[in-house]
């Protein structure tokens, strides 16, 4: 039997590979080449699989009506691995997608007992506004609070429970309690919303997430199937990598220590960095001599999945490190380098989405 992922719970992967083999997703390959436009988080692999992503990018280039939907569940501060979403979603936006972003109140407060004011707040001051400074056009994006959904959307989302069985949730969840099998039917309803008649009807629809979401991803998939009511398109995902925490392990926005969030000031962050694990060896002959373990260093992936767009210079590093002719301490001088020039930016852009988000949002 499939090993169960618990989408509530911690998960960390090691090998990725071995993931797209355990839940059967696909390979990003060569579906890559039919991009409309070059994309580095897909060359790079930080987005290594997906479930029909090749049928999503057909619809696109033929010029149908296609949508991106993601959600979050508002969590503490908007760091590096935030980042990554944001950087998906203004990709789709930018080749033409409408866009969806669900604020998981309703689950959040289901699950982890944050209230909706709560995940509200945190959900404008954090992620709208960073979304903003990362240069999305929030105006022209569906972005909704789950517990303010439309009735439609409440709706759908009650109907929904019955083209599901209790052993199914069971066998897909493990030990599965109601608060959970609300959120799910609320995230069933949020994946398919981009294809209610009020939104134009079924269409093509890509859903960017970490595997930890899988379970929904599959079960909302045949739940779009059974629905006889309305023809709806099984939605298509892709499956980004988890950033690593600066000391190893897990990145965490309640563990300061374990990102670096885009407010620390630059100061902070060249801390973080320095004191970042590394994939450096023990004694400067045996880094010479043998080289770093590339994969294993936290700054090479955050130089790789941030700071350095340019291909050539990237592969560049990745060779110098890898021989040993570049040292961690010099890998770290570039990243605090890079991130000086990035987090200047991105402060007075933050100031200037401060006062958008006040705009859209006068009454918070
Ligand atoms: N469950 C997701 C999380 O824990 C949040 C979420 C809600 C979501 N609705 C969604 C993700 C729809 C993707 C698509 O982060």
């Amino acid at each position: 039997m499939e090993e169960k992922i618990d989408p509530w719970g911690s998960i960390q992967i090691k090998d990725y590979e071995e993931t797209i083999e355990k839940f059967g997703i696909e390979e990003i390959g060569e579906v890559m080449d039919s991009l409309p436009k070059e994309n580095s988080m897909f060359e790079r692999k930080i987005i290594y699989g997906h479930r029909d992503f090749g049928k999503f990018l057909k619809a696109v280039n033929e010029g149908k009506d296609f949508a991106m939907m993601t959600g979050m569940m508002p969590s503490g501060k908007f760091h590096f691995g935030h980042k990554l979403v944001a950087d998906m979603i203004k990709y789709f936006q930018d080749i033409g997608a409408d866009i969806y972003v669900a604020v998981a109140d309703i689950e959040a407060y289901l699950t982890r007992d944050i209230s909706l004011e709560e995940s509200r707040q945190i959900a404008l001051k954090e992620y709208l506004k960073n979304y903003i400074a990362l240069g999305i056009d929030v105006e022209n994006m569906n972005f909704y609070f789950q517990s303010e959904g439309t009735t439609n959307y409440n709706k759908m989302s009650k109907l929904f429970s019955k083209n599901v069985t209790h052993n199914e949730l069971k066998a897909v969840y493990g030990d599965i309690n109601p608060g959970k099998t609300v959120s799910v039917l609320t995230q069933a309803a949020d994946i398919l919303l981009p294809q209610f008649e009020e939104n134009g009807g079924p269409k093509h629809v890509v859903v960017p997430v970490g595997i930890d979401q899988d379970p929904h991803i599959r079960l909302t998939r045949d739940i779009a199937y059974r629905f006889k009511e309305q023809n709806f398109i099984k939605p298509s995902s892709i499956y980004t990598k988890f950033m690593r925490g600066l000391k190893g392990g897990k990145m965490s926005s309640s563990d300061p220590k374990s990102h670096i969030s885009l407010d620390d000031s630059i100061e902070e962050a060249k801390k973080k960095i320095d004191s970042a694990k590394t994939g450096g060896k023990q004694s400067l002959k045996e880094h010479r001599k043998k080289g770093a373990d590339v994969e294993e260093d936290v700054v090479f992936e955050l130089l790789a999945f941030h700071l350095i767009e340019d291909r050539e210079r990237i592969k560049q590093i990745y060779r110098e490190y890898d021989s040993g002719d570049m040292l961690s301490g010099e890998l770290k001088q570039i990243a605090k380098d890079k991130i000086e020039v990035f987090l200047e930016e991105h402060h007075k852009k933050l100031d200037e989405a401060e006062k958008k988000v006040e705009e859209l949002f006068p009454q918070d």
